[in-house]
């Protein structure tokens, strides 16, 4: 069983940047804790970052996952391209964000993702991906 984890734009300054949105863990340390919790539970878990819209598109278009993770960043705001490469790929999928987007800018609340999510966790801070994995794994269990 295999799991895609996605991080859009920024995240790979996560630790100092926004400390009071984005906690002050870094990515290579929610991703490592992530990834144990993976192993134990006997799935393998994939991480992409990128800055690059493209790059993020091609990897969904590569995965051989059977779930996606992602948290989409600025593109969850923005981008109709990677919303059209998660639904063309037709992977099941919760969205991540790390703040509560609802809580700030009028321009965060909407999403290209939340209505094709199997969820949307927000405002938990690096949680919300621990809870996500949960989520993952129960769905792909639940299915066979
Ligand atoms: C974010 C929220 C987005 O609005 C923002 O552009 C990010 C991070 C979050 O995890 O809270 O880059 O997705």
């Amino acid at each position: 069983t295999k799991i895609l984890l996605i991080n859009g734009p920024n995240l790979n300054l996560l630790g100092r940047r926004e400390p009071g949105h984005y906690g002050h863990q870094t990515l290579t340390t929610i991703v490592e804790a992530l990834s144990k919790s993976a192993v134990q539970a006997g799935v393998q878990l994939e991480h992409i970052q990128s800055n690059a819209e493209y790059q993020l598109i091609d990897a969904i278009h590569g995965t051989d996952a059977q779930f996606i993770i992602i948290n989409p960043a600025a593109f969850t705001h923005t981008s109709v391209a990677l919303r059209d490469a998660i639904l063309g790929v037709s992977i099941p999928f919760i969205e991540v964000h790390l703040s509560n987007v609802h809580a700030r800018e009028p321009f965060r609340h909407h999403s290209y993702f939340s209505d094709k999510a199997l969820g949307v966790i927000c405002g938990l801070g690096a949680q919300g991906y621990d809870f996500a994995l949960q989520a993952a794994i129960k769905h792909l269990t639940d299915q066979h």
